[in-house]
């Protein structure tokens, strides 16, 4: 190894090492260790503080890599909270009708899809945090997939979703309808100009945590969380241009509640306004007594129809994007 008296290498010699060090870790791993030596040396620093200052309050032109930002966001929230993101203080319903009926909690595993990506889901299981498979009867090798459901949108579908299937939205008003983490209102943040970023949340420790997000990654100028119930936030739903839906109601209120609530953003959203929801929205409405009929409410966007960004940032790739066509962008009528 070439070392100068002062203990400085050749560039030659740090990549050896460089790459020695990245054959022992794992993809994911590898993945973070470069996010944190980007924002280390390269000068960009996006901001990342303890303190309680906002003084130096995030900016567009400072975040020159979404991808990484998120990351450290997914990282800093893990750190945060327990293996599978659900708050003590939280109440999770098992639909009775539905896809989801079969989620009974024996079988089904809480892996939030923005805290863990597919390698990060495989390094849990490799770390034997986390079990793909539960025995159908003890002992034996009559083995069954256990059911993953994912709370949160993923920092890949976060991509789709504002880079894909929206339109520029520069001064425009994006409303979380159940924010929980906020890795809607993040990715909103670090991939679209809009002006304000609304996460309405029912849960206070969900509340506190993404405050603290925001308020640690210096996004406070454009993103706010509300601790209400939507129902109660008729203003902001009928301000908003657009209206993320993630599955917001099915596991988290009752029958009678999840029609009442959905009467209500019919009632209130803006003709014009864009809803990106997961499932179709035929598809939540199917099992309840709304009286809504979806096809007179909204009409489907087809990407093509969407004036499409060009492909801005630095991702790694567009991949799969067929896997993410259950997320659906509606224009309302
Ligand atoms: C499936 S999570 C969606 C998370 C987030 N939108 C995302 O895509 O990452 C649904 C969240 O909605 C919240 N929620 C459910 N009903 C609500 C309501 N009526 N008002 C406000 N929040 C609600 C729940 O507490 C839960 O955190």
């Amino acid at each position: 190894m070439n070392m100068s008296e002062n203990n400085i290498i050749s560039l030659e010699d740090a990549k050896k090492q460089l790459n020695c060090l990245m054959e022992r870790l794992s993809k994911s791993n590898r993945e973070e260790l470069l996010s944190d030596a980007i924002q280390t040396w390269s000068g960009i620093k996006f901001g990342v503080n303890s303190g309680d200052d906002d003084e130096f309050e995030n900016d567009e032109d400072t975040m020159d890599d979404p991808v990484a930002t998120l990351n450290s966001i997914a990282k800093e929230i893990r750190e945060r909270v327990p293996l599978d993101a659900i708050f003590p203080s939280e109440t999770i319903i098992i639909p009775s009708k539905g896809e989801n009926s079969n989620c009974c909690p024996n079988t089904t595993v809480h892996v939030d899809a923005f805290l863990y990506d597919d390698d990060e889901v495989d390094d849990l299981e490799k770390e034997g945090k986390l079990k793909r498979y539960y025995c159908r009867d003890c002992g034996s090798k009559n083995i069954e997939p256990l059911i993953f459901i994912s709370n949160s949108v993923s920092r890949e579908d976060l991509y789709h979703i504002f880079n894909t299937l929206l339109p520029t939205l520069d001064g425009k008003i994006v409303l979380d309808v159940g924010s929980r983490l906020g890795a809607v209102l993040y990715g909103a943040y670090v991939y679209t100009d809009a002006a304000r970023i609304i996460g309405v949340e029912m849960n206070k420790d969900l509340c506190d945590l993404q405050n603290e997000v925001v308020k640690k990654f210096k996004m406070s100028k454009r993103i706010e969380i509300l601790h209400k119930r939507i129902e109660n936030a008729a203003d902001v739903l009928a301000s908003a241009d657009v209206i993320v839906l993630n599955n917001a109601f099915e596991f988290y209120l009752s029958e009678s509640e999840q029609i009442k609530v959905w009467q209500f953003l019919k009632a209130n959203i803006k003709r014009g306004a864009f809803i990106i929801s997961r499932p179709r929205i035929a598809i939540a409405l199917s099992n309840l007594k709304t009286n809504i009929k979806a096809d007179e409410w909204v009409k489907e966007v087809t990407e093509d129809s969407t004036e499409k960004k060009s492909n801005l940032f630095n991702m790694e790739s567009n991949k799969n994007v067929d896997q993410f066509t259950e997320i659906i962008c509606y224009k309302v009528l």
